[in-house]
């Protein structure tokens, strides 16, 4: 398959970046056994993979801005066109030598994202998008599922972890999802969790409190797959809100309306526990 200029730049700097996480993943797997665990090589491994994919991009395009999660914002002279870049999506999962992460690569133009990559290079599926173009795995075409009904529907989400997010919120959300769908999942990296709704692999993901690299990439892709993605409230304030809902037109709706209605049963709940004395 022939790919447009700009997508062969992302494409060689997800390739130079994933050579050297998987590289790192071996050495990931050995320091499992080791007393003070992979933590900090993995910390290294991330950056190395983000400045690889910087110098990559700006080597094509040194005008363009940059914001990664490693190296924060860095403007360009070029003022419409921005990479948004997370060089490894699922953190947690390299930490523990579970092959589900990933490399996500966006390009913005005046506000808008036109192109996008999401690349595991664990398994070497190759996501990409590009306006108006459509979707692709690894050059075949992707779509989004077309399944209409919820008790059929394989679901994602995030879960808050460990010191963050609302719990009583998340409890409500997950018994909404347990209620209705054949199966919920929490895979551990947003950016594939969007990959796998456009290759119709998930019917529907949700999740909160995710940055614009969580996002950038994947939404395109859904987007190029036929799909629909929106904030909570059914708009586009994505990134504003940091928060993403996603599925074929069916599922999205279906799951805005049970998100909604669990953080009403959720601010009943906060309201009572609040005047119990
Ligand atoms: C995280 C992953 C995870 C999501 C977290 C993100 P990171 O990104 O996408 O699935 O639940 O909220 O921060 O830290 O692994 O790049
Ligand atoms: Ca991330
Ligand atoms: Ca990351």
């Amino acid at each position: 398959m022939i790919h447009s200029a700009v997508l062969n730049v992302m494409i060689k700097a997800a390739h130079r970046a994933g050579r050297s996480l998987k590289r790192d993943l071996g050495e990931v797997e050995n320091l499992q056994v080791s007393v003070k665990g992979p933590r900090n090589f993995v910390t290294a491994a991330d950056r190395r993979a983000e400045a690889i994919v910087h110098e990559e991009l700006a080597k094509a395009r040194p005008d363009y801005g940059f914001l990664g999660e490693e190296g924060g914002a860095h403007e360009g002279a070029d003022k419409s066109h921005r990479w948004i870049v997370d060089p490894l999506d699922g953190t947690t999962n390299f930490l523990h030598g579970i092959p589900h992460f990933a490399v996500s690569i966006a390009l913005e133009r005046n506000g808008a994202i036109v192109a996008g990559l999401i690349y595991n290079p664990a398994n070497d599926d190759m996501f990409i998008a590009e306006r108006g173009k459509g979707a692709f795995l690894n050059d075949k075409r992707i779509r989004v599922a077309s399944r209409q009904r919820l008790a059929d529907a394989v679901v994602a989400c995030g879960l808050p972890h460990y010191g963050r997010g609302d719990l009583t919120l998340a409890r409500y959300e997950i018994a909404a999802a347990q209620q209705h769908y054949a199966g919920l999942r929490r895979y551990g990296a947003a950016a594939l969790d969007l990959a796998w709704i456009a290759a119709g692999r998930l019917d529907a993901y949700w999740e909160r409190d995710l940055s614009p690299w969580d996002m950038a990439a994947g939404m395109i892709l859904v987007r190029e797959a036929g799909g629909f993605v929106s904030d909570l409230d059914g708009k586009d304030d994505i990134f504003a809100k940091k928060q993403i809902v996603a599925g074929n037109d069916t599922m999205h709706k279906e799951l805005l309306r049970l998100l909604k209605e669990a953080a009403k049963s959720a601010a009943k709940e906060m309201s009572k526990e609040a005047v119990t004395p």
